[in-house]
């Protein structure tokens, strides 16, 4: 057997990049191509008959020349002999689901790829690029995979590009971006499904023989039911800290669709991807299909240890700003809906300033005119300010807000029209809709027709408009609230399989443009909720709006759930009036991410307003390790009567630890200590709690001190209980410099 020892080192004139190519003359009966990362590896290997196979992902072995080995060790039969192909093509001889299926220009199904180099692209010294190229025998037919793999972060992001020559155009029936084999003992999968204001509820089971599929076909909202991001437990199922985890998710924010395929052999196949549902894509010769990128990650140590990679890769690589700084801020959706003028705005923008946040964000309802936007029905499409509400138009509350000391920031949902608008009359064409069916609308409203270069132009000038005339503008929630129901194009004609790809190819097209003129503004990514939370759509965004439902025992689920995919520094967790629970509970809840307000603050009592000033300079102190630190999911709020969660940052000279009660049976409360993760065993910590309401005691001896082999071997006990629901404990170094 050889192995890579014998790929050859091609000298590149690029001095940034290491460029490592092997072609398949280079190998005479099987070549290993291991992709290594900190901690793990996946290894392909090319077979005899240049068919390219993935043997394994799991752990990195001390001995990367072992790799080839692995292969023989199993017995298991495959009919096919493409089982574990690593990107299975279909109309030969695959029996399985296939990663790509192509009608080509003669009519033909059946694909065959064979391996033809690989390259090996260091980008830096934590980023390398596999790029491995397939070709069909029979046709001029190219599939070029690629593996972007973080080394640090264990992360690899993976799709693909086909491409042919063939004389005239070939279909591609389907297309995924990754197409991973996993071996072991058992497969447990934990998904997600929800709705509005339901999101993120967690489905843990044991696969079994056959395909589970996770998808949508919404277009847009797309994450509306199911979101694409899913964990695999291998051979048992993993806890917070211990056993075998892949994590995965799409970076796509429209249909996707990820086959789970338990197969004949007890592999797990899994093929991750766009929706090829109503979708084939019709691709002239020469022109290159890209598919979006599967995310994945894997841990030996449990979930937890998962998450912490993907959330750090997030801030370093994918999220904008993410090693930066957040703005706080005051949200009126909740305060006023449609019902505002300037003169309540103007007493908003004071409240703001009272309340020490630092921006203003005006939601839904500010334009329109001859369809105003005065309830959930019309004016969608019509961005002028609505001129009874706003005589004198964004900019003065612009101003206004600057003449308070706070910022501005503003709500738009820019890919949607309502029926009810001048945009609906004078741009029919732009809408999707079925021209001799019915319409029928999700939120009164329909969904604009971004394959359209010419709606993805408008798209775009509302935003540079809106920046345009208000250089001050700081802030902007970008909302989409309908799925797509009659899919259709008037631009696309005869292509009307491509709307549900060539849609979200529209949207990242305006959002490239509008982060290349304005590349830091924070932006919010909303969609009715968490109905568009994933990675490709979060590339352009600084934060997500996690739900509508912001009940905050609901929201310790639901934000608990995101958290294992998604940093806490992008999850705007805003305290609103939902609920019965008291406004400190509400604050410490929402405090475990990007901290926002939505609730009438001229209605807080005095000791009220006092707890928000104190939970704020409490957020400012310790935001640093919140947003940046690694997150430690200490106790579940599934299992417990209390739900913890911790973040230590990077030195582990200071943590926070939230603890709230989530059972309010009789008794209830943290009779044991709870075990702190993260921390230095031999550093010295004080433990004080902190965000007290006025007038009431901490029951914790702040005096005391512990050693972080303490902390993490006993623990500490945060006393909650019926009368204490919510305990915030700062954690700090002794020796270092306090956080107040
Ligand atoms: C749905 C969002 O989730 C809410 O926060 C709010 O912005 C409304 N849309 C406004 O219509």
């Amino acid at each position: 057997m050889k192995s890579i020892n014998r790929i050859k080192i091609i000298p590149t004139c690029l001095t940034a990049l290491a460029l490592l190519i092997v072609t398949s003359k280079t190998f005479a009966q099987t070549l290993s191509i291991p992709v290594e990362t900190e901690h793990n590896a996946l290894v392909l290997q090319v077979d005899k008959d240049k068919n390219l196979k993935m043997v394994y992902y799991g752990t990195k072995l001390s001995s990367p020349s072992e790799y080839q080995y692995i292969q023989n060790m199993y017995k298991q039969p495959d009919d096919s002999g493409v089982l574990d192909d690593a990107y299975t093509p279909s109309g030969s001889t695959n029996l399985a689901e296939p990663a790509i299926t192509v009608t080509h220009a003669d009519g033909n199904k059946s694909l065959n790829l064979a391996y033809v180099s690989h390259q090996v692209t260091k980008i830096d010294d934590d980023v390398s690029l596999l790029t491995v190229t397939l070709k069909d025998p029979a046709y001029d037919f190219e599939v070029k995979l690629f593996y972007k793999t973080y080394y640090k972060e264990d992360v690899t992001e993976q799709w693909s590009v086909i491409k042919h020559q063939e004389k005239g155009i070939v279909t591609l029936n389907k297309f995924a971006s990754a197409n991973l084999n996993l071996k072991g003992t058992g497969f447990w999968l934990k998904q997600y499904h929800g709705n509005w204001a339901k999101e993120m509820q967690p489905e843990e089971a044991k696969l079994t023989h056959g395909i589970k599929t996770i998808d949508t076909k919404l277009g847009t909202r797309a994450n509306l039911y199911e979101p694409s991001m899913f964990m695999v437990s291998i051979d048992k199922p993993a806890t917070e800290d211990e056993g075998k985890v892949l994590f995965g998710a799409m970076e796509w924010s429209g249909n996707f669709r990820v086959d789970l395929e338990l197969d004949p052999a007890n592999n797990l196949r899994l093929i991750a991807g766009m929706n090829d549902a109503a979708s084939e894509y019709h691709l002239k010769p020469s022109e290159e299909f890209t598919t979006p990128a599967f995310l994945y990650t894997f841990s030996d140590h449990g979930k937890g240890d998962a998450s912490r990679k993907i959330q750090r890769w997030a801030r370093k690589y994918k999220i904008v700003d993410g090693e930066g700084s957040r703005l706080t801020l005051l949200n009126n959706w909740e305060s006023t809906y449609f019902d505002f003028n300037e003169a309540k705005l103007a007493q908003l923008l004071k409240d703001t300033k009272k309340l020490g946040v630092d921006l203003f964000l005006l939601d839904d309802g500010w334009f329109g005119n001859k369809y105003p936007r005065n309830g959930d029905n019309a004016g969608l499409g019509d961005w002028q300010e609505n001129k009874q509400k706003l005589p004198n138009g964004i900019s003065w509350l612009v101003k206004e807000a600057q003449a308070n000391g706070v910022k501005f920031g503003i709500w738009i949902e820019p890919e949607m029209v309502n029926p009810a608008s001048e945009l609906y009359t004078k741009h029919p064409d732009w809408v999707i809709k079925q021209p001799e069916r019915p319409e029928k609308y999700f939120r009164n409203q329909l969904v604009l027709d971004l394959s359209n270069p010419k709606v993805q132009d408008f798209v775009y000038g509302i935003v540079d408009g809106l920046f345009t005339k208000n250089p001050d503008l700081a802030y902007i929630k970008w909302d989409c609230n309908a799925v797509i129901f009659n899919a259709y194009s008037a631009y696309l004609k005869k292509d009307q399989s491509h709307l549900y790809i060539d849609y979200v190819r529209g949207l990242y097209n305006v959002l490239e443009r509008v982060r290349a003129k304005y590349p830091k503004v924070p932006l919010m990514l909303c969609s009715g909720g968490g109905g568009r939370v994933d990675y490709g759509a979060l590339k352009y965004f600084t934060e997500y709006w996690p739900s509508d439902n912001t009940e905050p025992l609901e929201r310790i689920f639901i934000q608990w759930e995101y958290s294992y995919f998604f940093p806490a520094m992008t999850s705007s967790n805003h305290v609103t009036d939902w609920g019965k629970q008291p406004i400190k509970f509400r604050i410490d809840v929402a405090m475990m991410g990007k901290l926002g307000f939505d609730i009438v603050v001229s209605k807080l009592n005095e000791q009220e307003l006092a707890y928000c000033h104190e939970a704020l300079k409490n957020y400012d102190a310790l935001k640093d390790v919140i947003w940046h630190g690694d997150q430690y999911r200490l106790q579940s709020p599934w299992d417990n009567d209390a739900a913890s969660i911790m973040y230590v940052n990077e030195d582990r000279s200071k943590a926070v630890v939230f603890n709230y009660l989530v059972n309010n049976r009789y008794g209830t409360g943290t009779k044991t200590p709870i075990r702190l993760k993260g921390l230095d065993p031999k550093k010295k910590y004080q433990v004080k709690e902190i965000n007290l309401y006025p007038g009431t005691n901490s029951s914790l001896d702040n005096a005391l001190t512990f050693t972080g082999d303490f902390l993490m071997n006993i623990g500490v006990n945060p006393d909650v209980n019926a009368n204490r629901s919510s305990v915030v404990l700062q954690i700090n170094e002794i020796n270092s410099k306090l956080f107040n």
